[in-house]
């Protein structure tokens, strides 16, 4: 068995092998080079609010994937969609690529014609990215390019494309600009094109929610993290992180336009969200309205 093997079939959920189905998968994300994620293990230093700076980019991959359930697998529903949605002469966009594992992901299964563009605003990153795509020599295809989200998007390019990605960024946007953000990808998009949205989601009630969110403790735990990198980690993102409920999420996607919206994955309080700007053919279309 490879490193990368090992090392995936070393990951558990309690009982149950959480990236089994993942094994024989072919993505980006790689073993080699990973640093672990020690970033919240002082227990002396004060906890500030959570940036993504260079101490962060450079154990990002191993922190991604000890830190979303099923990470791994999502990325390769990611490579699923993208194969079925991409249209020949469009444009990938993934918004908040930092270290270009989605990019590198979805690039390997289309063919060599498709260009992405990956956006980000933290230098660190992207300079993370650069050196992931250079590794793998996709500098012609991928592209990552510094992008504030929360700025002037009418100063950004996103056009012609058939696919945006945006996986565990939105949260970090200001809500009062969600509504513009999601409208400007809609307008960018060719008509059949898709945004795909991974995010995490409050539960209606609150009483539910505290289940989940030990089930993700005990998920985290099961990931090598300490109480204390756990809570400290919870204190750093408490300002920063602001997710919606998924009724919220759905919403915010139908009223800026997308005519079909729906979710593909969820575990407790991670989901992710499949929104088409318009339905392929009638066909779609009929089986929507019948359901
Ligand atoms: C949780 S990470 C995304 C993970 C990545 N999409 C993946 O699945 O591998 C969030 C990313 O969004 C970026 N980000 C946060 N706020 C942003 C903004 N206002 N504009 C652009 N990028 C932003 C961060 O720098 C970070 O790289």
């Amino acid at each position: 068995m490879s490193q990368k093997k090992q090392k995936l079939a070393g990951s558990y959920f309690g009982d149950v092998p959480i990236l089994i189905d993942f094994l024989e998968c072919d993505v980006a994300w790689s073993s080699d080079n990973m640093k672990k994620d020690e970033v919240f293990r002082s227990t002396t230093e004060r906890t500030s609010d959570f940036e993504f700076n260079s101490e962060v980019a450079d154990v990002f991959d191993d922190m991604l994937v000890r830190s979303v359930p099923f990470y791994l697998e999502q990325q390769r529903m990611l490579k699923d969609i993208a194969k079925k949605f991409w249209i020949p002469g469009s444009c990938v966009y993934d918004l908040g690529c930092s270290t270009a594992t989605t990019l590198l992901g979805v690039c390997d299964d289309l063919p060599t014609a498709a260009k992405l563009i990956g956006y980000d605003n933290s230098l660190p990153m992207l300079e993370q990215a650069k050196r992931n795509i250079a590794r793998k020599s996709l500098q012609d295809r991928i592209e990552v390019k510094y992008a504030d989200l929360n700025g002037q998007l009418p100063d950004i390019v996103l056009q012609n494309a058939s696919i945006v990605t945006m996986c565990w960024t939105l949260q970090f946007i200001r809500p009062l600009r969600r509504d513009d953000l999601i409208r400007w990808i809609y307008q960018g998009l060719k008509d059949e094109g898709i945004l795909v949205v991974t995010e995490k989601i409050l539960t209606n009630s609150g009483h539910m929610n505290r289940f989940f969110v030990e089930y993700y403790y005990e998920f985290k735990r099961s990931q090598g993290y300490s109480e204390t990198e756990i809570l400290r980690k919870r204190e750093a993102l408490e300002n920063v992180l602001v997710p919606y409920r998924l009724e919220e999420n759905l919403e915010l996607f139908h009223r800026n336009g997308f005519e079909i919206v729906e979710t593909f994955f969820q575990w407790f309080n991670f989901a992710g969200f499949l929104c088409v700007k318009k339905p392929a053919s009638a066909s779609v279309r009929r089986g929507r309205d019948s359901d």
